[in-house]
């Protein structure tokens, strides 16, 4: 297992189309693990693929809080089969928006459809955290984030607090990097 650099706004890796998994194979299997690895150190309760910079349809998540026992579940291909009409708010938070916190309405519940580490279809209906966790984390397979939920005003100063501390990263890379050269 290993844990893998979660990629962070504005890389425009984030906002691509996440491509379905054809097989599940050994790859899929160890991208798996190391994305609860990964998930687990954060520490968050979900985590798409494309966070890691991989393309394709795979999620991860654990909603067990404190000192619950975990529950690690995984998702290959996942899709929103049906979705409630009853509507919940949960303030959410995203590892590659490090953070930064907002109130999100979606969905109560949500019944989900995937496959499993041993490619069988399963599914799932989920409540409370899970049900937005799930949203959240298949927004994430379309290229989407949650900020995209929020006022256009709320969205362009978050997107521009970002795009500043990535140049102010690279600046300060480009520094070190001249020192260790
Ligand atoms: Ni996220």
């Amino acid at each position: 297992m290993a844990i893998l650099p979660i990629i962070r706004l504005p890389d425009p890796r984030l906002r691509l189309v996440s491509e379905p998994v054809a097989r599940i194979d050994g790859e899929i299997l160890q991208l798996l693990d190391d994305m609860l690895e990964t998930m687990y150190e954060a520490p968050g309760v979900g985590l798409a693929a494309i966070q890691v910079a991989v393309a394709k349809r795979v999620i991860v998540a654990d909603t067990a809080r404190g000192d619950e026992p975990k529950t690690p579940l995984v998702f290959v291909n996942p899709e929103i089969v049906w979705a409630s009409e009853e509507l919940n708010v949960y303030q959410e938070g995203c590892l590659s928006v490090p953070e930064y916190y907002e109130d999100v309405e979606r969905p109560a519940r949500v019944r989900v459809r995937f496959l499993d580490r041993e490619a069988r279809t399963q599914e799932i209906e989920a409540d409370g955290l899970l049900a937005t966790v799930l949203q959240h984390e298949i927004d994430h397979l379309e290229g989407g984030l949650f900020i995209d939920h929020l006022s256009r005003l709320k969205r362009e100063r978050v997107v521009k607090k970002f795009t500043k501390a990535a140049r102010e990263r690279s600046a300060a890379a480009q520094v070190q990097d001249r020192v260790e050269a």
